[in-house]
Parts: C-alpha cells; structure tokens; sequence
C-alpha cells in the first residue's frame, strides 16, 4: 500500500504553552518518526491573517512557532515542514475549491454561525464585521490538505466539521471534473493529555492560566509555585486526583517516577516540595528544548532557510504537477494545443444523471436513479403497482424528500442527490 499521508496545520498566534507541547507538539513529533507515513506540517500564517491584523506579530509569531516545533525535534529531513505562504499553489487551489463550493455549506460553518448568533443577539446586522476571510476558512483550509491529497488529517474536536466540507468540497470537484482528490479523515487522539492550568482548569490562552513553554528558569519557578494547592498540611496525605500539580508531573514524568510521586502524596507530602519536585522534572525536560529553541530564534536565517526548502522541495515533487493536473482539469489551458478532447471521465461526469423503472423477479416495481457516471445513488422499495413507482419518481422530482420511498446508495450522501435532481429538474 502507499504510505498514508497525514498532515496538520499549526495557526502562528500566540506564544505555545506546557498544555500545546503535551497535548500537540510532543505527540505529533513522535507520529512523524513513524515508518510507513508520510508527514506534511505547516505553519498556516494565511490563517493568521484571519485571526490577527498585526504584521509583526504574524511574522514574530511565525518565528517562535517553527522554532518550537524545531526545538522540540522535527527533523525537517524526514517530514516536509514548511510555511503555507510559501505554496502559491495553495491560494490557487482555493480558488478554484471555491467555484464548487456551495455557499450554502460555508453559511453552516461553526465559526460563522456563531458570529451571527452573536451579532443577532447584540442587535447588530448579522454579518457585522464579519470578513470573507472568516467566512471562506472551510475552502482554505480544504486547499492546505487537498493539495496534498492527504488521509488522515490530526486535529482538535472543534475542527471536525473543516474535514466534513473538505470532504464535501473534494467530492464536489471530483464530481465535476473527474477522481483527483482523496476524501481526508479527521483523526481525533483521545488519549493525548489536556493539561491543567495554574488555577485547574483546562490550561488554556483564554483562561489566562498558561505556563508559557519557554518561559525562562526564574518564571517556571514562579509560575509553578503559583499553582493552586488544598490547604492539607505537611504530612497530611494529599489526593493525586483532581491535583493540577500531579496531573503536570505526569505529564513529564516517566511511569516509574509518576507511581513514586503518586506514594508521596499518600504519604503526605509538603505542597512546598510537590512544587521543587514538579519544578526540577520540567526543568529537567524542558532545559534542552528551550536551549535547542534559544539558539533557533537567535538565527532566523537558518528558519528561514529551512522553511524555504521544505516549500521548494515540496512545490516540486508534489504542487507543481498537481496543479498543473487540476489546470488542465478544469480547462485553465494552453491555446496552442488544440482543443483538447474530454476524457471519458469527464464525458460521463457530463452525462445526465437518471432515473430507471424496472421489474424484479419479486414481481415488485422499483425505481434507481444514477448519476452521469452510471453510478447507483438511490435504491427504491418496491411497489405493487409500476403507477406508484412512477408516482413516487415525479415526487422526488419535484422536490420531495425520497426518504419516503427510497435509500441512499453506500457511499453516497445528500449533496450527490440534490446535485443529481438539480441537474434533472434543470432539463
Ligand atoms: N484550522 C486549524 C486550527 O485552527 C489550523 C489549520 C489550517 C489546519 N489548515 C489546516 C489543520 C489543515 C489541519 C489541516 O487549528
């Protein structure tokens, strides 16, 4: 089998956290070591963009998130890591995702939904200060992974509904204009950590509870024995459970060194040295990465260096042709090579979808409709009369619902439906 192919975007904004590295960073880089995958990632400063209106901060932003990710140990040499802005061939793709994009679809977005909502409830008109940029996310982050016509694509549980359009938008355009896309999966990791924050709840940037990744020596120190403790005295015994402490220490412990500290706390402990001991664990880890982190920032050529090649080698082996194919695909071509004739693929794509009435050895009736390509969409019951076949096709036909009368065909979904009975009804 070809390799799987797995690919995340990381949006620079912001300064990455203990929660970041335990939750994304650090199990993402032990993934890309994995033999059998092929792994693309890349910083999505297009995206940023969407999110921050500030120029330096996007490009300090951009230079702290990839040497991070440096720092922490993608070896660029084994993954293809590089910036999203590096691949004109991205924003190309967009465009043209767009075209077969229903805005139907991007008016259901999460996000934008919940702009109106807000909007809507403050009064406002409903699409106050909402950009295109917001709106059109769904079609730029479906360009990040189909262009690289990736699997299996990591992320947090708020992005499951970006994977569900990509999948929309690239059979949309298959549809169309033949097979170029792979339908990308969301990969949801349960098991990895959310860590908690200085005050317990989910370490979060909104909750302002973070302790940044690299924050110097003197800082952790500080941050660390500001984390919220019970009020349980020395040798008192103290609960593992539900402590934020503990559940840090584990995060960056080894087994063997977690059912240690786990004892302690049974044996009573002082909060005064659960924090020393949870301090000198993060140290211990972290000393080396913010050193390997401190070096990167104070040489952005070699950033910068690195990020162009990974895009450089990229573009060649895998934009560039692509492009080129999905050019020709939708007919952006040369004029100087004749016209050239329709693939059979396209020929069918362009056929008329159909209904068709047939008789079983049931002795019922039955009715199937097929796309262009011949393939099955709709599977009718059967009927005891071929009149109520008949009647049930003219309702569908004229925008019934067929749930009534009809199942989906495997593999199929509501948008080959109604884009099969547009096509019908536009005859
Ligand atoms: N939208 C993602 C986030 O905010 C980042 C992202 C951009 C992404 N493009 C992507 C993730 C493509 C996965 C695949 O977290």
């Amino acid at each position: 089998m070809a390799q799987q192919r797995i690919l995340t975007g990381i949006t620079p904004s912001g300064t990455p956290h203990l929660g970041n590295y335990a939750g994304a960073i650090r199990p993402a880089v032990e993934a890309s070591s994995r033999a059998g995958v092929e792994s693309f990632y890349f910083l999505s400063d297009y995206h940023a963009l969407i999110k921050t209106s500030d120029p330096a901060r996007v490009q300090r932003s951009t230079l702290e998130i990839a040497a991070t990710w440096l720092a922490a140990g993608l070896d660029p040499g084994r993954v293809w890591f590089y910036r999203q802005s590096d691949i004109p061939e991205i924003p190309e793709l967009t465009w043209l995702l767009t075209c077969v994009s229903g805005k139907g679809l991007l008016n259901r977005a999460h996000a934008y939904k919940a702009a109106v909502d807000k909007n809507s409830a403050e009064g406002e008109e409903p699409d106050a200060g909402v950009t295109m940029g917001l709106f059109m996310y769904p079609v730029l982050m479906a360009a990040d992974i189909l262009m690289f016509n990736a699997h299996k694509v990591p992320v947090g549980r708020d992005q499951i509904q970006h994977l569900e359009m990509a999948r929309d938008i690239a059979s949309s355009f298959n549809y169309r204009y033949g097979e170029h896309f792979v339908l990308p999966e969301a990969a949801i990791d349960d098991a990895v950590a959310t860590l908690p924050g200085l005050d317990g709840r989910k370490m979060s940037k909104s909750y302002d509870n973070t302790i940044p990744l690299f924050a110097s020596e003197a800082e952790l120190k500080k941050l660390i024995y500001g984390i919220v403790t019970d009020s349980k005295v020395p040798g008192e015994p103290k609960e593992t459970e539900g402590s934020a402490l503990f559940q840090i220490y584990q995060a960056f412990a080894s087994a063997e060194e977690t059912t240690a500290m786990r004892a302690r706390f049974a044996q009573g402990i002082a909060w005064g040295e659960a924090k020393e001991a949870l301090f000198d664990k993060l140290e211990t880890v972290l000393a080396p990465i913010r050193a390997r982190y401190e070096a990167l920032i104070a040489d952005p050529e070699k950033i910068e260096r690195i990020l162009q090649e990974g895009a450089a080698r990229l573009r060649e082996k895998y934009a560039t042709p692509f492009t080129r194919r999905l050019r020709e695909a939708v007919g952006l071509r040369r004029l100087d090579q004749g016209l050239a004739a329709k693939t059979e693929t396209q020929v069918k794509a362009q056929a008329r979808p159909q209904f068709k009435q047939y008789r079983e050895n049931d002795g019922l009736f039955y009715f199937k409709l097929t796309d262009g390509a011949n393939r099955l969409l709709l599977q009718s019951r059967g009927f005891t009369s071929p009149r109520d076949a008949g009647q049930a096709v003219a309702a569908i036909k004229n925008g019934a619902a067929f749930e009534e009368w009809a199942a989906l065909a495997d593999g199929v979904n509501n948008a080959d439906i109604t884009r099969a009975l547009e096509a019908l009804r536009a005859e």
